[in-house]
């Protein structure tokens, strides 16, 4: 095993197991989107170290059940750059810059960079839709797990803002394999 993921593992098992959701999901739209299998393994890798740099957020930020005040918002936000540095020897060089943009949007007002999506590999745009969706599908300290319809949706409606519209569509698409879309339907 990684040195990084036994750290995690010890560290926040959650993490790790929302860590791995995340990245068969990217998986799973890459290979809808023609990428190639090896870029399929550094996906499920960058999935499992995304948010590697949330063990040095305070236990308080990422537990807390309301919204974050603006001194804790400005914590959070240092999670990628700080995951980044904890990563990037010891990754591939894609890994880490995944880890480090998976916070930035396509419309190119994200964080720490504020990069246009043209600066963002396409392998961490599919990664930040399959983040999302894992988000939203899963209990957070702040709100229940919703529906895989009700995440389907929210992925549409920030679809050219948030998400890269191509990476959305293929989610749609790959949905429509795994029979979500009678879910969809609801
Ligand atoms: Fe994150």
């Amino acid at each position: 095993m990684h040195h990084i993921e036994r750290l995690l593992r010890a560290t926040d098992p959650e993490l790790v197991a929302h860590g791995e959701r995340t990245g068969r999901l990217s998986a799973d739209i890459a290979g809808i989107m023609g990428l190639s299998t090896e870029q399929l393994a550094l996906l499920l890798q960058a999935g499992l170290f995304h948010d590697a740099g949330k063990i040095f957020i305070s236990r308080e930020i990422l537990d807390k059940p309301g919204p974050l005040d603006k001194a804790e918002w400005e914590e959070l936000r240092h999670h990628p750059m700080m995951g980044y540095q904890l990563v990037r020897d010891s990754v591939p060089d894609l890994v880490a810059r995944i880890v480090l943009t998976h916070h930035e949007r396509f419309d190119g007002t994200g964080y720490p960079n504020a990069l246009p999506s043209s600066k963002v590999p396409i392998e961490a745009r599919i990664l930040q839709v399959a983040d999302a969706f894992d988000a939203i599908t899963s209990n957070r300290p702040y709100q229940p797990a919703l529906p895989v319809a009700y995440a389907l949706n929210e992925l549409v409606r920030c679809s050219g803002t948030q998400f890269d519209p191509a990476v959305v569509e293929a989610t749609l698409a790959l949905a429509g394999h795994l029979g979500w879309a009678a879910e969809v339907a609801v």
